[in-house]
């Protein structure tokens, strides 16, 4: 594993400018743009590519990705309202269990291409909403399908009992409210089972069943319906990226999958989050201090699991470079465990691992930190500075 130039660079303008030991998250906007640009290029021609900003919201992300993608998603009332401030030109799709009435209106005001319903309460009070301002809402109805085979991955949201989405023995009901609700629109039907997926094949298996149902359910309740949301949910390997989901193999599957299924009269909407930005990004660590306890190596570096969670959330050793300083080695291949300030043991990035050299001063740069990364940390526990944001 080695670094980009482009980050190499960056380092070493970070430790040429530095006052203090380095904490930094590094982006890569120009290999974000390349990669979003290679998935939107093989997707079929009724495909569209939507990105969930709940991976990573930053700014420069999003005006990265905007001219690459079809559009955003925002899973709060938060995220829209950042979403349409910085990409006010860009179409919006609003989805999330527990929406509040003020968010429902704010997504009417934003113009949102799409609302995803999670409940009949909810569709009841946008139904209101809609109502009341006089203006057509777009509406999605979530399913939360019942497989014969439920769905298998780190991350299920459905195919079980989960609080997202409609049962589908709700769905009766709720077309009954739609059909009495005239300025509410359906629109189409929204999936998203699972996160983390590895697999190519369970994966077109799943969006084949997400093809089925929406069939199946427009010929049973008679609907006319042109839009698929088959959310996202592609998987990072962190231990090895290469195994990672392999997109170019899945968009042959998908290809054949919707002649096999007749669904090229049909739009299909992808709204994936990590697998987008979770290569652009690095968090890094400068190394403060090198101790030995009860027989084990310790590095403790500038940060920690308040400003880079993924990997206590995954419960992984995150993999990472070691980019040595002047200091004569302290260690010389040990295995050792990777911590941050805070004082608790639950703050390690990556346990026991072997370390070819290591010094206080030196840099461990954990890469795949682009996604779920910096806006699911608890930033503000023990009140530590927060990193230097760096965008190259
Ligand atoms: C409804 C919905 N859509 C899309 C996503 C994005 O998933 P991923 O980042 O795994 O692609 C999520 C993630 O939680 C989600 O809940």
């Amino acid at each position: 594993m080695s670094l980009p130039p482009r980050i190499d660079q960056a380092i070493a303008r970070l430790r040429a400018e530095q006052q203090e030991p380095l904490c930094a998250y590094l982006y890569d906007l120009e290999a974000l743009a390349a990669h979003a640009g290679a998935m939107r290029a093989l997707l079929p021609a009724n495909c569209e590519l939507f990105y969930a900003a709940k991976a990573n919201p930053e700014a420069p992300i999003l005006h990265t990705l905007a001219p690459l993608v079809d559009g955003f998603e925002a899973a709060s009332g938060g995220e829209l309202r950042w979403l349409y401030q910085h990409c006010p030109e860009q179409p919006l799709i609003f989805g999330g269990p527990g929406k509040l009435d003020s968010e429902l209106a704010a997504a009417m005001d934003c113009g949102v291409e799409a609302l995803h319903v999670e409940s009949l309460n909810e569709l009841r009070r946008l139904a209101h909403i809609a109502a009341a301002q006089g203006r057509r809402a777009p509406v999605l109805l979530r399913l939360n399908l019942k497989l014969a085979e439920a769905p298998d991955s780190r991350l299920v949201m459905g195919g079980k009992p989960t609080p997202f989405g409609f049962d589908e023995a709700a769905l009766s009901e709720a077309l009954a409210l739609l059909r009495e609700a005239p300025w509410l629109e359906l629109k189409g039907l929204h999936f998203h089972l699972l996160s983390h997926q590895l697999d190519v094949s369970a994966h077109l298996q799943l969006i084949r069943s997400y093809m089925r149902s929406f069939r199946a359910l427009c010929a049973a309740h008679r609907l006319s319906l042109s839009l698929l949301n088959v959310g996202g949910g592609m998987g990072i390997d962190y231990q090895d990226a290469r195994r990672s989901f392999d997109w170019p193999l899945f968009c042959q599957g998908l290809r054949q999958l919707i002649d096999e299924e007749d669904m090229g009269a049909v739009r299909i909407r992808f709204e994936i989050g990590r697998f987008i930005s979770a290569a652009c990004g690095y968090y890094l660590m400068q190394v403060l201090d090198i101790k030995r306890n009860h027989g084990q190596y310790f590095a403790i570096g500038r940060g920690g699991t308040h400003h880079f969670r993924t990997p206590a959330a995954q419960g992984h050793d995150h993999p990472f470079l070691v980019v040595r300083g002047e200091r004569p080695a302290q260690i010389v291949d040990q295995p050792v465990t990777l911590v941050g300030q805070l004082c608790t043991p639950k703050d390690v990035l990556a346990s026991q691992q072997p370390v070819a050299e290591l010094a206080v001063g030196d840099l461990l740069v954990f890469p795949l930190a682009g996604a779920y990364a910096w806006n699911i940390s608890h930033r503000d526990f023990l009140m530590h500075e927060p990193p230097t944001m760096v965008f190259v």
